[in-house]
């Protein structure tokens, strides 16, 4: 039986949310499918189209570059839930490092083929220490929203997870843009966290701030306010630069997204690389992705209720 995962992108709060403050993220399907194609005790493996990586854990498995981290990941997975000996065929609709929420999708996907059965709090506990490979201090948003879907108001306080699903009013039409460029959220995050040890006072106000601003979007959202979350989105982008994650491309992604029509536009994910989301009004996507076709980034369309 194939079990399946959602891709995610952050509407707002990255980063913020690690520090307990609340986000706001949306699942996006296709993600990741993935099931058990052989379990017989003998070796334990994980294969994922269509990047291409092929893993192998347990005694006297060397360790295979370049996809050393997924096999520790995998490796912590399969130790998690005590399922040694399988061989794992997972399918990804999403690019590796795109700030889509990639690994957490793979790790909820692998986690239930490898564990049909399991109730969601234990799928939970194995995708984290999945996750804690690719993310060092993950905040489990990924993981929360790979594993439901829907769009979920998520806070962590106190090492405890506290998901609310957020109903629209409307429909959310969100264009999803890639940098071309890959990048890691461990070093991200490990970036962000440099800054608050140099500049505490400071960094946990911008930290604050974007928290306030997920309080105000949820009210948005609900309301059907379009514009104002379109704004609420841009003031994000420009607290998520002054914490050093933007790019150049990003911020150019943005301002094309921004000129072509969209309501608003921000990175979305650890940023340093990654992708860009922009709001558009109902079927209004087009010229958004016109714009970033002309300059040479990739992107599509959600829709997101
Ligand atoms: O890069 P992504 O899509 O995995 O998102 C990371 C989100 C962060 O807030 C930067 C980290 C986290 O664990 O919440």
């Amino acid at each position: 039986m194939k079990a399946s995962a959602f891709g995610k992108v952050i509407l707002l709060g990255e980063h913020a949310v690690v520090y307990g403050q609340p986000a706001i993220a949306a699942g996006i399907s296709p993600g990741v499918t993935a099931w058990c194609a052989e379990r017989d005790g003998r070796s334990t493996e994980l294969s994922v189209d269509p990047w291409g990586a092929h893993v192998r854990c347990g005694p006297g498995a060397a360790r295979e570059e370049p996809h050393a981290q997924l096999q520790e990941a995998f490796a912590a997975l399969v130790a998690n839930l005590q399922a040694e000996g399988a061989r794992v065929q997972a399918h990804a609709h999403l690019p590796p490092g795109g700030g889509l929420g990639s690994s957490a999708a793979l790790g909820v996907a692998v986690a239930k083929a490898l564990a049909p059965t399991a109730d969601p709090a234990r799928i939970d506990a194995a995708v984290a220490v999945f996750e804690a490979v690719f993310h060092g201090n993950a905040s489990g948003i990924d993981a929360a929203v790979a594993a439901r879907g829907g769009i979920q108001y998520f806070r962590k306080t106190d090492g405890r997870i506290a998901l609310d699903p957020i109903r629209p009013r409307t429909p959310l039409s969100v264009c999803i843009g890639h940098s071309g460029q890959g990048a890691s959220t461990r070093s991200m995050v490990e970036g962000v966290a440099r800054q608050r040890e140099r500049n505490p006072a400071a960094t946990e106000r911008t930290l604050t701030a974007i928290g306030e601003l997920v309080k105000t979007a949820r009210f948005a959202i609900e309301e059907g306010d379009l514009e104002g979350l379109g704004k609420l989105l841009d003031l994000n982008q420009i607290l998520l630069a002054s914490l050093m994650v933007s790019t150049p491309e990003l911020e150019r992604m943005c301002q094309l997204a921004r000129a072509a029509g969209a309501l608003g536009a921000k990175l979305t994910g650890a940023g340093g690389g990654g992708a860009v989301i922009a709001l558009v009004a109902a079927s209004c996507h087009e010229p958004v992705l016109a714009a970033w076709q002309e300059a040479g980034f990739r992107g599509f369309v959600a829709e997101i209720s």
